[in-house]
């Protein structure tokens, strides 16, 4: 049998153990299910038990499924998965450069919306502003969904502070987590930052073609996993909550978040989701320095603009920002 075939077999396999976990199904009642010879059953188990899947087979014959590991393989994003469209396509990998790049590259040759791709490891993870987004094995979530949203560029602002609040909630619904978003695509947690939202578009002048939202979540660091040289500054689901969290399970919560926000994005607007910006928002009622095309702008964060921009309460009148560096000033 070929390595396709064992996949496809295996994947066959988990589906019909995994139906009721724990339950000992019998080897005729197996063979007859999936149509294949015992030899082919044995290499199938064995490949699931490589994947990180525990299955337990005793002298009888028979085969239990007992657990899945937290690997953000495409079959266990589907399994349990609730949403209609988000994510209801996985592109999954090991180690990429980066997910955003790929995603792009999708999106171009029309991958419906929702896909996404998503990995265990990034070397080349991309950060805002030309940095890097630290990316390594089995902590973190890595991920980029694509969108079409029939908006103006003007508007795309808002879809990284749509994502935003989707992950804010998702963050929250976790032991009551704290969690504030740093205008335009920070989410903090404790003045820590947590994840970062990087969305890049394809567009002309009065409308997106595509969007990918990348989407960088530190889940299961613990503080010492970090770089130096950011540790002070960043910090994980774990490390504020000193448990291991399900990557899978979060990440499918995040997704249905998400979908069910998009969707009315697309039909109400980013002012649909004023009051939770605002209530989220670490800047907003804060005096603070915003940094902008060489220039420093000092002044009180007062609204959210339709388009996503920060509007900021000047001396010299109020201005809506739709990019720059943030810092609030201590009082
Ligand atoms: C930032 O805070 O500067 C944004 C970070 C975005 C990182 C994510 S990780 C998945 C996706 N792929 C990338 O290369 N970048 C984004």
């Amino acid at each position: 049998m070929n390595n396709i075939a064992v996949n496809a077999l295996s994947d066959k396999l988990l589906a019909l153990i995994r139906r009721r976990s724990g339950h000992a199904y019998t080897l005729g009642y197996i063979l007859g299910k999936l149509k294949c010879t015992n030899k082919e059953l044995a290499l199938a188990v064995k490949l699931l038990r490589q994947s990180g899947y525990k299955v337990s087979r005793t002298k009888k014959g028979t085969i239990a499924f007992t657990s899945a590991p937290d690997f953000l393989y495409a079959n266990e994003i589907y399994h349990g998965l609730t949403t209609k469209f988000m994510g209801r396509i996985v592109h999954a990998y090991k180690k990429v450069q980066s997910t955003n790049t790929i995603a792009s590259q999708l999106a171009s040759a029309d991958a419906p919306e929702g896909t996404i791709v998503i990995a265990e490891e990034q070397t080349r993870g991309r950060g805002r502003l030309g940095r890097q987004w630290y990316s390594t094995e089995g902590f973190g979530i890595y991920l980029s969904m694509i969108v079409y949203p029939k908006i103006d560029p003007m508007h795309a602002p808002g879809l990284s502070i749509l994502t935003a609040v989707s992950l804010a909630d998702t963050i929250s619904g976790y032991d009551d987590l704290d969690v504030k978003i740093k205008w335009p695509n920070d989410c903090l947690i404790n003045g820590r930052k947590v994840a970062g939202i990087l969305t890049e578009l394809s567009s002309d002048l009065d409308h997106v073609h595509r969007a990918v939202i990348g989407i960088g979540i530190n889940i299961n660091h613990r503080r010492r996993d970090f770089p130096e040289d950011i540790r002070k500054r960043a910090t994980s689901l774990r490390a504020e909550m000193k448990e291991t969290i399900h990557r899978v399970e979060f990440l499918q919560s995040f997704l249905r978040h998400f979908e069910k926000d998009y969707v009315a994005f697309r039909k109400n607007g980013l002012m649909a989701f004023r009051k939770r910006i605002i209530d989220y928002s670490l800047l907003i009622g804060n005096r603070i320095t915003l940094d902008y095309k060489g220039t420093r702008f000092t002044g009180k964060a007062i609204d959210i603009h339709e388009t996503g921009g920060l509007i900021l309460e000047l001396p010299e009148g109020n201005r809506v920002f739709t990019a720059g560096e943030v810092t609030v000033v201590k009082a």
